[in-house]
This record gives structure tokens, C-alpha cells and sequence, in this order.
């Protein structure tokens, strides 16, 4: 594997192996101090971003590399009307690797076709989010122990959420799961994920509206905002944004040992009252994602060094 565009790009072993390196960076950091000295990393980012560019950039300043870049399409030279192919020839003369935040779907793939280094997908669109459900998995894999025989309702907008595509990507591999997804009707998850992912891996599904009804049975709760920045009109965000806020008297009847998950960031879905709850996990994902995106580049790095 050269470049990460997608999670199925990795194998199981793959994704165990990156897990492994990052709790032993976890366990033991001074080991990696000077893993990637003299390497750089270029973050270049179309979109905001707050977690992935500075998670990446802290990854890679950890190892002890250095980082180079920019985080907005504007401030480089795209607002001139450069492509994407050119930019990624561009970067390869001055990087080492490069992870790419794009608005359009496809962006990134478009780039490592034409870099002559390994560029990692930071998000490209409505479409996947590849280093996020590392970061997601090295999650549950911490509070579960492992990815099998899972419940896990993904809630809010499973239509855009390119996190949630991503994570059921990967998810789809591990035996006994179930998946509950709910969502207002207009913010379904695309039935060509129904489709390609759950039915064909003969995956049990439901969907339903209501958050209250499906908690109970859930032993992880992935809730997402509500995408503005990918609605045609205004007037429909309004009236969707705020379809889900989970608050302490919706976890009523949750199980015990709930995992609340959530990519953040967050705006109302759910509220800072959950936050000193012992089931939070989003702000363990936010650290998680350094060390797994740490576990990626020491292994792109490698194999390109092959
Ligand atoms: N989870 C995530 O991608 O966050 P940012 O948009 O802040 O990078």
C-alpha cells in the first residue's frame, strides 16, 4: 500500500498492526522521538479542519519530523486554478508524504495517481475519512478490546457523514456486528452503502428516527453533526440541525458500559452535560487520532523507503 485513499486499503492485519504500534507509542513514546527525523509532511488542506490537520501535524513534530503546508484552498496556488495532479507533482519535490483535505470526492486518489510519495486521504467531500475510523477504531479496540459482536448505532446525518461511511467500511469485516442507523428521512445513509457494504456482507441493519427507541440496545453510539457545508439550501439545514441532541435523560436506559462516540466537532447534538459521563469517549478518539495517525506515517514511510 502506497497511499491511504480508503479503509479498505488496509487489511484486518494491517489495521491490528497499526493498533499495535500505536499503544506501544502510547505505552512507550521516547522509543519514537526521532523515528522520522529529517522526513517532512506536507498538510494540504482545501477544508477546515481543527483534529486532523493538527493531529497529523503533532504526529509527525513527535516522531521528529518536520511539517510544511497550508489550510485553505485560498492560500495556495488552487485559487490561481492549479489542479490537483499538479499540486501533488509540486509537493513530491519538496515532502516526504502528504495528507490532503479536499472538498470534491476523489481529490486525494487524483493526487496519489500523480505524487511520487504516499499521500494519506484527510477527508475528501460527503465521501470517506479514512484516518478518522483509524482513530475510531483504535477507540473501540481500546474500550471493547475488540470489533466483534458489536451493536453500534450511528445517529444524525448518516447521508453526508463521511466518517460514518468509513467506519461501516470497516467495521463490515468483523463477524457478529449489527448495525442500527438512525436519522432524520432525508439524512439516510446512501443506499449505495446499504447495498455494497451491509447487504453484501450480509450485515443485520435497522433504521429508525428515534434515538430513544434504539439506545437500549447499543454498546456504541456514533453520533455526527448535521453537514452544513454540504446542503444545497440553507432552509433545510435549519429545520434538520438540531433532529438529535443527546442529553443526560435520553442515556436512561443505556447500557452500562455505553462507548458515546462522535468525530466531533460537535455543535448541539450532544450536550456538554455528557461530557464528565465515564461513557464519553469523543475527546479519547481526539487523542487517539495522534497516535494512530503517528502508527501510519512510521508505516507509509517504511514501505515507501522499500
Ligand atoms: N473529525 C474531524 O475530521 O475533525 P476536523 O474537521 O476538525 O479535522
Amino acid at each position: 500500500m502506497k497511499s491511504l485513499i480508503s479503509i479498505l486499503d488496509l487489511s484486518t492485519d494491517e489495521i491490528l498492526e497499526l493498533i499495535s504500534t500505536a499503544n506501544d507509542i502510547i505505552a512507550n513514546p521516547d522509543k519514537y522521538r526521532e523515528a522520522c527525523r529529517y522526513k517532512k509532511l506536507a498538510t494540504l488542506f482545501f477544508e477546515p479542519s481543527t483534529r486532523t490537520r493538527l493531529s497529523f501535524e503533532a504526529a509527525m513534530l513527535e516522531l521528529g519530523g518536520s511539517v510544511l503546508g497550508f489550510s485553505e484552498a485560498n492560500s495556495s496556488s488552487a485559487a490561481k486554478g492549479e489542479s490537483v495532479a499538479d499540486t501533488a507533482k509540486t509537493v513530491s519535490c519538496y515532502a516526504d508524504i502528504i495528507a490532503m483535505r479536499h472538498f470534491k470526492e476523489g481529490a486525494p486518489y487524483v493526487a496519489a495517481q500523480n505524487a511520487t510519495i504516499p499521500v494519506i486521504n484527510a477527508g475528501d467531500g460527503g465521501h470517506n475519512h479514512p484516518t478518522q475510523t483509524l482513530a475510531d477504531l483504535l477507540t473501540i479496540y481500546r474500550e471493547k478490546g475488540g470489533f466483534e459482536n458489536i451493536t453500534i448505532g450511528f445517529c444524525g446525518d448518516l447521508k453526508f457523514g463521511r466518517t460514518v461511511h468509513s467506519l461501516i467500511q470497516a467495521l463490515s469485516r468483523y463477524s457478529g456486528l449489527n448495525v442500527v442507523l438512525i436519522s432524520p428521512v432525508e439524512l439516510k445513509l446512501p443506499s449505495y452503502i446499504k447495498k455494497d457494504i451491509l447487504k453484501e456482507n450480509k450485515i443485520p441493519y435497522t433504521q429508525t428516527t428515534s434515538l430513544e427507541e434504539a439506545i437500549p440496545d447499543l454498546d456504541i453510539l456514533y453520533m455526527t453533526r448535521v453537514q452544513r457545508e454540504r446542503f444545497f439550501n440553507e432552509e433545510d439545514y435549519l429545520r434538520l440541525k438540531d433532529s438529535y441532541i443527546l442529553d443526560p435523560p435520553k442515556l436512561k436506559n443505556a447500557k452500562s458500559d455505553l462507548a458515546i462516540m462522535h468525530p466531533l466537532p460537535r455543535v448541539n447534538e450532544i450536550s456538554t452535560a455528557i461530557d464528565s459521563d465515564p461513557r464519553a469517549c469523543y475527546f479519547k478518539q481526539v487523542l487517539n487520532g495522534k497516535y494512530i495517525r503517528m502508527a501510519l506515517i512510521l508505516k507509509l514511510l517504511q514501505e515507501a523507503a522499500k
